[in-house]
């Protein structure tokens, strides 16, 4: 069996010495690099002055990771402009926010083609490529055009929307021709799914057939869902171990006995920051008896803030968390807790078990692992309650959620109260149901069956339930 080969625009290089990251793709990709060795390659997370072409190599437990530079003026045409003001929001379905500039679209290819220059070297025959994520829609065609034969795989994180939204881009009949280069294209949910069958019947012309496959001169091009996992029972004994620890029982003390209410995520439009925080607004004004009883944490770690759109949204938040905790604050009691960076990892999951309501809310989400983390940090015995969204990708499988819809804030206050109410019965039976779930669905599962579906193995067409 040949190598594994993964790209995406970020890349977690561990630190000489130190273990791989605890989370993300590196977790679901171990397993496979560790029986067949891989190559890692994408951007630095560097953008230079200097017009950077140097490809970096390093080498942490038996993996290859190559990684180079962005020029300042590819960070800002290809991360800042086309990926994340164009393709972002029209993934996500805000056509109002999507930003189009022509050159933007021209540097966002050119870099594609940057990218596929410096891989293409790298590549031994037998090396299966798999590509992540909106920012390298085109590299499979570009590594096409320099003669790559490959088993070539793209994963879209996002939302895939349905052709109605997706064409409203420029060049939207381009971009998913892009994708007839790939062998297999995965999307999270049945609903990208969809999307996706759409786009590609209605962009590209072509017969695609009902179980998910399109023909293109004698080659297969296979159309399937992977919901993306996270490794379970680690992030639980992970929250149960940090729970104890002497931070988690200081911020315990000074919570003084209130209820917890916890949201985290990037500080992105996505999210429903601002739906959720007018919705907490609204529980305190339509249940005064909660009012000094609970206290919302809200952690919103900065991202993007090169981008207009997420500068506006940062204001928006801080006015409205000022505004509430204005609003409602007592001399001992302040309602909103609001943190603008990331916290550890260890720490973040010691505060999820503390909680006895998880906010994911968000406008659209391609998964959202957030909502998978709280369940799987919750102690079985007195579990919290997840209000989730209905348009997170969660929401197709977590069905023991109180599914909200985050625009309707007064619905929202609702579910939140009743999640505060809610019987320990009711709380263990919707996190049992859950938790099994997300067991049988392990982040290791998630990538052997997308790379099983793509490398044609036998009996690898089965999903999960
Ligand atoms: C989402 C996307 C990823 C992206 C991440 C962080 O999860 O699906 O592709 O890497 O956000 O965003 P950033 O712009 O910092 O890479």
């Amino acid at each position: 069996m040949g190598r594994l080969v993964i790209v995406s625009n970020r890349v977690p290089v561990p630190k000489r010495g130190e273990a791989p990251a605890a989370g993300g793709l590196a977790v679901a990709l171990k397993d496979a690099f560790s029986s067949r060795g891989g190559l890692w390659f994408g951007w630095s997370g560097t953008a230079s002055e200097e017009p950077a072409d140097l490809v970096r190599h390093a080498r942490r437990a038996g993996v290859d990771y190559a990684v180079i530079d962005l020029s300042k003026t590819a960070y800002d045409g290809f991360y800042a402009g086309y990926a994340n003001s164009a393709l972002w929001p029209m993934f996500h379905f805000r056509l109002g926010l999507l930003s189009y500039d022509r050159d933007q679209a021209e540097c966002y290819r050119i870099v594609n083609r940057r990218y596929a220059d410096k891989l293409m070297p790298l590549l031994r025959p037998d090396d299966t490529i798999w590509v992540h994520d909106y920012q390298m829609i085109p590299l499979g065609a570009e590594l096409r055009a320099r003669g790559s034969r490959h088993r070539i795989g793209y994963f879209h994180h996002i939302p895939f929307p349905p052709w109605a939204v997706f064409s409203a881009m420029p060049g939207a009949e381009d971009l998913i021709r892009d994708l007839l280069a790939y062998d297999l294209v995965g999307v999270q949910t049945h609903r990208d799914h969809v999307g996706l069958m759409d786009c590609m019947a209605q962009g590209t012309g072509m017969k695609v057939r009902p179980e998910g496959e399109v023909r293109l001169r004698g080659r297969r091009i296979k159309l399937r869902s992977f919901p993306i996992a996270i490794a379970t029972d680690e992030f639980g004994q992970l929250a149960a171990r940090s729970v104890s620890s002497p931070e988690a029982k200081r911020f315990a003390s000074s919570l003084a006995g209130r209820s917890l209410v916890i949201g985290a995520e990037r500080l992105d439009y996505t999210k429903g920051l601002p739906e959720r925080l007018r919705a907490f607004s609204a529980l305190l004004e339509r249940f005064p008896e909660r009012r000094s009883c609970v206290t919302y944490l809200q952690i919103a770690a900065r991202s993007r803030e090169d981008v207009e759109t997420y500068k506006d949204l940062k204001r928006e938040i801080e006015t409205l968390a000022g505004r509430i905790n204005g609003d409602y604050s007592e001399a001992d009691w302040t309602p909103v807790r609001y943190v603008g960076r990331a916290v550890p990892r260890d720490t973040l999951a010691g505060y999820y078990r503390m909680a006895q309501v998880g906010l994911v809310t968000p406008l659209r989400d391609g998964m959202n692992l957030v909502a998978k983390e709280y369940v799987a940090a919750q102690d079985p015995a007195d579990p919290g309650v997840l209000v989730l969204s209905r348009f997170a990708g969660a929401a197709e499988a977590m069905t023991e959620a109180l599914l909200v819809n985050p625009l309707d804030a007064v619905g929202m206050a609702e579910a939140m109260d009743t999640a505060l109410a809610m019987p320990l019965e009711e709380r263990r039976e919707r996190h049992g149901a859950m938790l099994r779930r997300l067991r049988e669905n392990s982040v290791e599962d998630w990538a052997r069956r997308f790379l099983d579906v793509l490398e044609g193995k036998e009996g690898a067409e089965v999903q999960p339930s």
